[in-house]
């Protein structure tokens, strides 16, 4: 058994109005107040004071899906580190695969942003994962070494970060990688982790698996060795199939006595 924390954190995407979120949120607390692991929502920066409140008190953290790099100033669009922080946020998802894609993330821009928000008490969520293209002509590994080399360079304890392994062809589509593909390539990260940084730190880094996970597939993904947890989107979004998740050792959804509106 390793000692790491196993962390299951929900990324909202652009789904949720502040109303819509604090509903949600509200249904998922009563459910998952028993977790043995560390539960996290991941909201749309515009939720945040809402549902921050609706948190409090709660074992549920909260985490944005992005921060900019600078302290403040011209960069229209943008929320920086402060912000979040007034509101209790505590995690941060970066580099996205979403945001690489549509947004013209590069693993600099990814870079500098970890950075940022490690300097301001952040926690970073940094995604990383290939294409199904990159998959099959054999350049998992090649992406997966330049996204931790450039995209996490100069990060002095590399434990102070959580990363997700998001295959970017197991996203929404409904396609999991299985449970041997995805212990494999998070121990292939660990290993590369512990080359650039240090066979300690890459001991104790939370690596989560990202990817159609869901109320079924869950226990046995997080029964892998190297598996730490999960960062889950559709499933995310429904608070019957999030707790079953966060319940995992449960047996998912067989383990949960649910209240009759959420069956
Ligand atoms: P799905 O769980 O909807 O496949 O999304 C995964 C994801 O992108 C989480 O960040």
């Amino acid at each position: 058994m390793n000692q790491r924390t196993p962390i299951i954190a929900g990324n909202w995407k652009m789904n949720n109005t502040a109303k819509e979120g604090v509903a949600l949120v509200n249904a998922i607390k009563p459910l998952v107040a028993d977790a043995k692991c560390e539960v996290v929502v991941c909201v749309p920066a515009i939720d945040i004071p809402a549902v921050s409140e609706a948190l409090a008190g709660s074992n549920i953290a909260l985490g944005a899906q992005n921060v900019h790099f600078a302290e403040k100033g011209a960069y229209t669009g943008e929320i920086s580190a402060a912000m979040l922080k007034e509101y209790g946020v505590k995690y941060v998802i970066i580099g996205h695969s979403e945001r690489r894609q549509y947004f013209g993330e590069t693993d600099e821009t990814v870079n500098k942003r970890t950075l940022a928000a490690l300097a301001a008490g952040l926690v970073p969520i940094v995604c990383i994962g290939e294409t199904l293209e990159e998959r099959e002509s054999g350049k998992t590994e090649e992406v997966l070494d330049r996204q931790i080399t450039e995209g996490l360079k100069g990060i002095d304890d590399i434990s102070r970060i959580v990363i997700a392994y998001e295959p970017v062809w197991a996203i929404g589509t409904g396609r999991t990688a299985t449970c041997e593909q995805a212990n494999e390539t998070i121990g292939y990260i660990r290993k590369k982790c512990a080359e650039v940084f240090c066979p300690k730190c890459a001991e104790k880094v939370r690596i989560q698996y990202g990817g159609s996970m869901n109320a079924g597939n869950c226990k046995q993904l997080m029964a892998m060795p190297e598996i730490d947890g999960g960062l889950i989107g559709g499933a995310s979004l429904k608070a019957a199939d999030f707790a079953a998740i966060v319940g995992y050792d449960k047996g998912g959804m067989q383990g949960m006595k649910l209240p009759k509106e959420l069956l």
